[in-house]
């Protein structure tokens, strides 16, 4: 059996290569390891926003190469195709945190009939949200059917929600005008729908940043009360307390809003970086705002909450999402490494619709 993964250049992320091999067997299976064959899993910018602060945060660490190439962690699917494990069997199904590449091999550890963790040495000094793998079997939010829009949003609508969360827990910093850049992203729309819900306690005025061509899509989806251009972010009004969400981390958008809000900006939060190529150096507008770590937030309510509490608001939350997520978005379904190494450089470049979510099946 042969296996596949895409490896990207860390220095030039436009060379890219897929490496095939013959896929890892049984025998390669130290104590206690499993090896897994990825079914499928989503891809939109945050992978891309995974390789672009690879070196700083760490993800090249995750599924490592070597010092010049890495490989993109995928949110998806995997099913159990060979065990060393006595409390992991053959075909049990997790969704987690995968290479972009057809296999993995695994050492599992903490394994509950919910979850495990994935012990292997080089990944734990790594954030442990990422080394968690949920069983399908036991997941209660779990469903086939389900399977493409849990790989699409599941991390994307967490982060909203906690975004969401910590603007209410922090009483919105003072501010009443809420501006989310590249509005049309995930999870951007996932903070949007959440402050919408919101807007009548807390008399937000929700405004969307984005491309003059996906301003269309942007005002469909109902959520924002504004939505405006980039070059036309003068049409923001800055007479009120503002707060920014900034996921384009583009450092001229930065500038400028800075610049129009002047005093009015009382948080400036820092979330994403789809426009990594224009984020500016280290003394850049966009230095001046705060990074929002998801984990971090998350480990704050699991402690308050306790995991179960956490779990319930996120899962309540969620259902209300995606309930609504095929008004606006369609799923398209790719296959094997050659479609996925076609989507890759459009990925990167920021070329792709906002209305589809594409996933990969390997
Ligand atoms: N800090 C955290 O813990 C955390 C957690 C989750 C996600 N995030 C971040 O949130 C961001 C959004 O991720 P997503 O997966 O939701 O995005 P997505 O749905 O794939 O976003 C697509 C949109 O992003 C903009 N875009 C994408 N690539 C671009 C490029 N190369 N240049 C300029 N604009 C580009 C465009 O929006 P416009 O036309 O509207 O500008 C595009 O429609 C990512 O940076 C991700 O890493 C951060």
């Amino acid at each position: 059996m042969s296996s596949f993964n895409i490896q990207v250049n860390r220095k030039d992320f436009h060379q890219y290569k897929i490496v095939k091999t013959e896929a890892p067997r049984v025998e390669n299976l130290g104590e206690g390891q499993i090896l897994v064959k990825v079914d499928q899993f989503a891809f939109t910018s945050n992978n891309i926003t995974y390789a672009a602060v690879g070196e700083v945060v760490g993800y090249w660490k995750f599924f490592p190469v070597s010092d010049d190439w890495g490989i993109i962690p995928m949110w998806g699917f995997a099913d159990v195709i060979a065990s060393n494990n006595a409390d992991i069997s053959v075909g049990e199904r997790f969704y987690g945190y995968y290479p972009m590449g057809s296999h993995l091999i695994m050492s599992p550890i903490k394994v509950k009939p919910t979850n495990f963790s994935d012990g292997i040495a080089h990944r734990q000094a790594l954030p442990p949200i990422y080394n968690n793998y949920i069983n399908t079997k036991t997941d209660p939010g779990y469903s086939k059917k389900g399977e493409a829009i849990q790989s699409l949003f599941r991390p994307l609508f967490t982060t909203s929600f906690l975004i969401d969360d910590f603007m209410e827990d922090n009483d919105f910093f003072g501010g009443s005008t809420i501006i989310l850049t590249s509005a049309s992203s995930k999870t951007a729309i996932g903070l949007a729908y959440l402050l919408a819900k919101r807007k009548a306690a807390q008399n937000l005025n929700i405004i969307g940043l984005t491309s003059k061509g996906n301003m269309d899509f942007v005002e469909g989806l109902g959520y924002y009360d504004k939505v405006v251009a980039y070059e036309d972010f003068a049409q923001i009004g800055n007479t009120e307390n503002s707060i920014i969400v900034d996921f384009s981390g583009n450092a001229q958008v930065q500038e400028n809003l800075q610049g129009h809000l002047g005093q009015k900006l009382v948080y400036n939060c820092l979330v994403g970086m789809v426009d990594w190529t224009k984020r500016g150096g280290a003394d850049s507008a966009a230095s001046n705002g705060k990074f929002f770590f998801a984990p971090s937030q998350a480990l704050k309510r699991n402690k308050e909450w306790g995991i179960e509490g956490f779990q319930q608001r996120v899962g309540k939350a969620w259902m209300g999402f995606t309930s609504q997520v095929g008004d606006w978005m369609t799923v398209k379904n790719s296959a094997g490494a050659l479609e996925l190494a076609a989507l890759y450089l459009p990925m990167l470049d920021g070329k792709i619709d906002p209305k589809i979510g594409h996933i990969i099946k390997l």
